[in-house]
């Protein structure tokens, strides 16, 4: 049986290629997803996405991971890494391996960028490498 990853997008990132491109680059939601699942044929990995702009839809994929029998989730809360609790929580109760990927480096924007609630449920956090960052933590959770 193939290891199994979910990528979690939270709010926002659907707009990846119109949302400020100085920040975070051309390249469009469907090219990100089409990256990833590259990647994972060459990895010899299952990726499955989800993305919401709802805190709770977040919540229950984080859930619903857990009842599929995923074995690492790649997550990006976008806004929601600075202010959710509930997401923190959710990681912490499936016990699954995760990895927080950003495609800027939160810690040189504004303070308010700066925190991070879900970090300390994840085993890795990658940050400023674009889009990159989420085939590094694809390797990463391929590799554990
Ligand atoms: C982000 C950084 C967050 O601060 C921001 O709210 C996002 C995207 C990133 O990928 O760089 O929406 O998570």
């Amino acid at each position: 049986m193939s290891t199994k990853i979910l990528v979690i997008n939270g709010p926002n990132l659907n707009m990846l290629g119109i949302r400020q491109p100085e920040i975070y680059g051309r390249a469009s939601y469907q090219d990100l997803l089409d990256m990833i699942s590259k990647e994972a044929d060459r990895l010899g990995v299952e990726v499955s996405f989800f993305q919401s702009n709802h805190e709770g839809d977040l919540v229950d994929a984080i859930q619903q991971a857990y009842f599929d029998k995923i074995d690492g989730i790649i997550i990006n809360p976008a806004a929601y890494t600075h202010t959710s609790v509930a997401l923190l929580d959710a990681v912490k109760a499936v016990q699954i391996p995760t990895v927080e990927v950003h495609i800027s480096d939160p810690d040189t924007r504004e303070d308010f960028r700066h925190v991070s609630y879900i970090r300390a449920a994840c085993t890795g956090t990658i940050r400023g490498h674009g889009l990159e960052g989420y085939l590094e933590a694809l390797r990463l959770l391929a590799s554990a």
